[in-house]
């Protein structure tokens, strides 16, 4: 537990140094980078194993230009993005019923583990929510049934990134967790 070297300590340390990155430089990702983001969702836990999510790679100047249009929270300019999709139609046909979270939690765990990648390989990444389903459904031909929940941008940090969305240092733990112990 207390050991600060080797591969356990280099990922809380990626853990406890990933920001939320809004500025990114013009620089083209490597699209190996971008596979190996993409590579890494798969290893996220998944609600049943079932795996009802697809992603869409975006590199193409102009497509992530119109995502970005349609999108008021997308604050970066990635030069490259990962939409995830919920393939509903697969939710329905393995019977899941629709309250339950499970897909929408699934995105979490797919995004945490790729934005985690991302860091750990020198990129910087963002998450972002706040943009029109059916205009990105639109812009990327999706088939029926699948629906963006998340875009993951990807680019390289800019040397100043603009300050947090809300100000304030990261709580401690101890203040967030209700231990429940004899
Ligand atoms: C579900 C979810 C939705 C988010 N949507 C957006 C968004 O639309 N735009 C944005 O700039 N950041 C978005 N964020 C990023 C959060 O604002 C960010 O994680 C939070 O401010 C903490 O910053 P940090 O991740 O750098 O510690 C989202 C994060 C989550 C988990």
């Amino acid at each position: 537990m207390n050991d600060s070297t080797g591969p356990a300590a280099a990922v809380i340390d990626a853990i406890r140094t990933r920001r939320v990155v809004r500025a990114m430089t013009s620089e083209p990702v490597d699209p190996l980078q971008v596979e190996a983001v993409l590579d890494s969702a798969r290893y996220a836990p998944h609600a049943g194993n079932r795996r009802l999510h697809r992603y869409v790679a975006i590199t193409r100047p102009a497509l992530l230009r119109a995502v970005r249009m349609v999108s008021p929270g997308m604050l970066q300019r990635p030069t490259a993005a990962i939409v995830v999709c919920v393939d509903w139609a697969r939710v329905k046909s393995y019977g899941f019923p629709p309250a339950n979270p499970g897909p929408y939690i699934d995105v979490g765990t797919a995004a945490a583990t790729m934005l985690l990648t991302a860091h750990s390989i020198g990129l910087g990444a963002g998450p972002v929510t706040s943009f029109s389903r059916a205009a990105v459904a639109t812009l990327l031909n999706l088939a029926e049934g699948l629906r963006p929940e998340m875009i993951i941008c990807l680019g390289h940090p800019a040397p100043q990134q603009p300050p947090p969305v809300r100000r304030g240092s990261t709580p401690a733990w101890a203040d967030l967790v209700q231990w429940e112990q004899d």
